[in-house]
């Protein structure tokens, strides 16, 4: 039994610990951007395959008070390194300082900068060299370490190690993690292309959760993109564990990678597939080069036969199969003021075009842009507060009577 943390975009996190109560993990507690669980190391394999809304998994190893860069060292250096890595390996370090002004500052910060506020358009250089700086100090321990205990040290590959040591400070504490999952586990491993504003995969999972579709209507998402909604919504009908596709994760390298274990998780999950969709689930956009991407990816994900992408405009949007079903749209929601003028027109139809043909469906519109939001007329049965990396969202739900 070890304890895990699936890290979460901001607000999905009840959603997340649904997923893991399905799994079989106990003791979950959800916290800000995450969801603490508890399981056996076949319950991180499955975590890792089977999630579709959690960012990545972390094991944290340690916790402990880091106020300055020398107690981040000298706690990181009491860590039995040759537990988890021997000098064969590569190693990387990532760290996140979050909150305090202070932490910042003994961190290394010469200039004290702001943190990171929604809208700003990069990270700002001071607080990535501060992060920087603390990454560096914990690497430094973990090299000096093992140098000292094994004679040699592994050495730092920041593209793909074998291990990813997470060190996430915050309140003048240091919570240390191994990443379990490696690449973010929104890259399920079948998007070749990205078109326009893809939504990240693990968001759309969480929007399809949220909006409580069953599966047995039909799913209609009128300006698809490159696909995501309709093609998360075609795994989540077919029970496709969205880590199917991928090649690796971070516990392959693990001392502890138990291989026959995982190929027996791995073929349960894909002994669970439904080979059938009950209800159709259509992408529509008007972008010829999107639907071209979205049926590329569609291919690569095994969903051709059973996810439909089409060119199509807005204006020819209509009810599909004999029963009403869920619709989900995320438009564009414009950066620039006159983009925003345009748009207005598009959200008005939007919400005309619900009123009048789409009645008896579920609609949800997932936007960045309230104003826009009020354009569509209509009255919002529902409003969730989502992120989409640093834009704060709102996923509305129109009941169509
Ligand atoms: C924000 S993107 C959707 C991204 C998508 N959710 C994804 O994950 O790739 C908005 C899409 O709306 C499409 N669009 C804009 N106006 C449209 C219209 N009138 N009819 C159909 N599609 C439209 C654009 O071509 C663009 O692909």
């Amino acid at each position: 039994m070890a304890r895990y943390f699936a890290t979460t975009a901001k607000g999905i996190e009840s959603i997340t610990a649904e997923e893991l109560k399905r799994l079989g993990a106990e003791n979950i507690e959800q916290s800000f951007g995450g969801v603490y669980f508890e399981g056996a190391n076949e319950l991180l394999y499955r975590a890792n395959l089977h999630l579709r809304t959690a960012t990545r998994v972390l094991m944290p190893i340690r916790e402990f008070a880091a106020k300055t860069p020398e107690m981040l060292y000298d706690q990181v250096r009491r860590i039995k390194w040759e537990n988890y890595l021997n000098p064969q390996m590569t190693f990387a370090v990532d760290c996140t300082i979050a909150g305090s002004k202070t932490l910042r500052r003994t961190m290394g910060a010469e200039n004290l900068p702001r943190p990171r506020l929604p809208g700003d358009p990069e990270p700002l250089r001071e607080r990535l060299n501060n992060s920087r700086f603390a990454a560096l100090k914990v690497k430094d321990a973990i090299v000096d370490q093992l140098r000292q205990k094994q004679g040699a040290r592994p050495n730092v590959d920041a593209e793909q190690p074998d291990i990813q040591v997470v060190a996430y400070l915050h309140g003048g504490r240091c919570i240390l993690s191994l990443d379990s999952s490696g690449v973010s586990l929104h890259e399920r491993g079948y998007r070749l292309r990205d078109a326009g504003a893809p939504l990240k995969e693990t968001l759309a999972a969480a929007i399809i959760e949220l909006s409580g579709w069953d599966t047995a209507t039909p799913f209609i998402d009128p300006m698809c993109g490159s696909g995501t909604l309709p093609l998360e919504a075609g795994l989540t009908a077919l029970k496709i564990a969205p880590g199917l596709f991928r090649e690796r994760f971070g516990f392959f390298s693990w001392p502890d990678f138990d291989e026959a274990l995982w190929t027996r998780v791995v073929d349960e999950a894909r002994a669970k597939i439904n080979r059938r969709i009950e209800a159709p689930i259509l992408g529509f956009d008007q972008d010829r080069d999107a639907i071209a991407t979205a049926l590329e990816n569609s291919k690569r994900a095994g969903l051709t036969k059973l996810v439909h992408f089409e060119k199509r405009g807005l204006e020819s949007l209509a009810p599909v199969g004999d029963k009403p079903g869920t619709l989900i749209v995320n438009p564009p929601y414009g950066v620039r003021l006159g983009e925003v003028e345009e748009l207005k027109s598009l959200y008005t139809m939007l919400g005309d075009l619900f009123k009048q043909r789409m009645k008896g469906y579920t609609a949800f519109i997932f936007t960045g842009n309230l104003e826009l939001a009020k354009q569509v007329g209509l009255r919002a049965a529902r409003r969730i507060e989502l992120f989409n990396g640093p834009i704060d969202c709102r996923l509305l739900k129109y009941d169509l009577y």
